[in-house]
């Protein structure tokens, strides 16, 4: 008989997910399970789920009837329902009354609980509930069980004060709260001691970082603590916020060696009306002017946005404002959504735009998009860029994948011994969503 526990944890949604999950595999790796990669070998299965579009709850809800035939098979399997959507209220009495096969729905702000509650889910035959609703302070000093060996996520903040009106974050991840510099530095410094060359610093809207603390430290504050972490040779950051993105922290990431020339600015429309409807608190101008400030500072800057499409409301006017600004702004990569209305959220209660204008808004705006970004990528071609390299390609396996510090995926070819090097390669095909390199000769 196999004494040994397994585990597997199936993710959704966004990289706080990721690093939850990371947290949840660290918990249980503590409590003597072990990772396994098939779903039927696992004795304890969580889904890590995520509520920001429909879509993303459709795809947990589809999965959860299909994990009723691994629970027939093996009873004493423990299945969780954890993250985003467990927290949304309501689901977990839906869970427990529709797909009764779950033992455990537990919360974001609940994670830490997991020992007991996973005891609780193995002693009792209905599905135990734990979701509290409002967030309590910052538990410090979880395990961890880090993903790959190049680059780590470091959570800064949690949760979200903004509400912008289509939203659901504020609801499932409650209100902003900034972790201690010192635990950063700390983690930091820890990360690159174990041979981690990169991090990413994680929150809902890093550059409002500090703002609940007691002593005065913003986010380019703690990006310049960071500066001096020996072995650590990148940091990016996600995401960030247009509205609060200052001057300061143009000028520190100027000055930043470590810091990537990569700006993540989520615009989401290109209308000032919409933006006000979103509760986003800058206009199109602004924006652009923020884009021209960050591209004479950094030169090498690279900008990716998120857009969504079809806000309640959206005019074909509306959205040609968007396109301008696409038009202008020249993207590298643009995240592009449809707009997918949110139970809780002020727009979800407003008229919306027939799907079929939102969806066809959205293939045009893809288009543009896509013209845009394979000739940012060309302008590439023949350059040597820096790639860290992270490991094999995911689609090629004899190849492997890095990325420049302006964030974009390479892939080349080259002997494993560079998997967490920074080398200098030749960009050599460009593609909508990659490059392809060769290690440059000359070195
Ligand atoms: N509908 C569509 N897209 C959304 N996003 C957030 N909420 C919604 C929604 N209700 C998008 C935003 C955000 C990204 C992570 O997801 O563009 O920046
Ligand atoms: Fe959601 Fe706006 Fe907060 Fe981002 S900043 S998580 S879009 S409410």
């Amino acid at each position: 008989m196999n004494l040994i526990k397994n585990y597997h944890i199936v993710t959704y949604g966004c990289q706080m997910n990721e690093h939850d999950t990371e947290v949840l595999s660290g918990i249980l790796e503590q409590l003597g399970y072990q990772w396994t990669d098939r779903l039927d070998a696992a004795d304890v299965l969580l889904l890590n789920t995520c509520c920001v579009r429909e879509k993303a709850e459709n795809k947990v809800i589809g999965h959860l009837g299909e994990l009723k035939k691994l629970k027939q098979q093996n009873p004493d399997l423990v299945i969780g329902v954890c993250g985003c959507m467990a927290q949304q209220e309501g689901i977990a009495e839906k869970i427990r009354r529709q797909t009764p096969h779950v033992d455990l729905v537990f919360g974001t702000h609940n994670i830490h609980r997991l020992p007991e509650l996973l005891a609780l889910a193995r002693e009792g035959n209905s599905t135990v509930i734990e979701i509290w609703e409002k967030e309590k302070g910052i538990v410090e000093a979880m395990p961890m069980k880090r993903a790959g060996g190049v680059k780590a996520y470091v959570t800064i903040t949690y949760g979200c004060n903004n509400f912008c009106s289509y939203c659901i974050v504020p609801y499932v991840r409650g209100r902003e709260r900034s972790r201690d510099p010192q635990a950063v530095y700390e983690e930091v410094k820890e990360l690159a001691e174990k041979g981690f060359k990169e991090v990413m610093l994680l929150g809902q809207n890093v550059n409002s970082y500090g703002k609940d603390l007691a002593n005065k430290v913003d986010f380019a504050d703690l990006l310049r603590s960071l500066e001096d972490v020996q072995g650590l040779e990148r940091i990016r950051y996600m995401t960030s916020h247009p509205r609060d993105f200052s001057d300061k922290l143009v000028e520190t990431i100027k000055a930043s060696r470590k810091v990537c020339e990569h700006f993540h600015l989520p615009i989401q429309s290109g209308s000032n009306a919409i933006l006000k409807k979103m509760n986003r608190g800058y206009t199109r101008e602004y924006y652009l002017e923020l884009v021209q400030k960050i591209k004479e500072a950094v030169p090498k800057a690279t900008l990716t946005t998120d857009i969504i499409v079809g806000f309640p409301g959206e005019t074909e006017e509306d959205f040609q404002d968007t396109l301008d600004v696409v038009t202008k702004a020249e993207f590298d990569t643009a995240f592009t959504f449809l707009y997918s209305p949110r139970s809780g959220t002020p727009a979800a209660k407003w008229e919306q735009v027939p799907e079929e204008a939102k969806k066809e808004r959205f293939q045009r705006l893809l288009e543009l998009q896509n013209r845009i970004s394979i000739a940012k990528n060309r302008q590439l071609l023949g350059q040597v860029e820096e790639v860290l390299v992270e490991g094999p390609s995911k689609t090629n396996e004899a190849r492997l994948t890095g990325r420049t510090r302006g964030n974009k995926v390479v892939v080349l070819e080259g002997d494993e011994s560079i998997i967490g090097k920074t080398v200098p390669v030749k960009i050599i095909e460009a593609q909508t969503w990659s490059l392809v390199g060769e290690l440059n000769p000359l070195e």
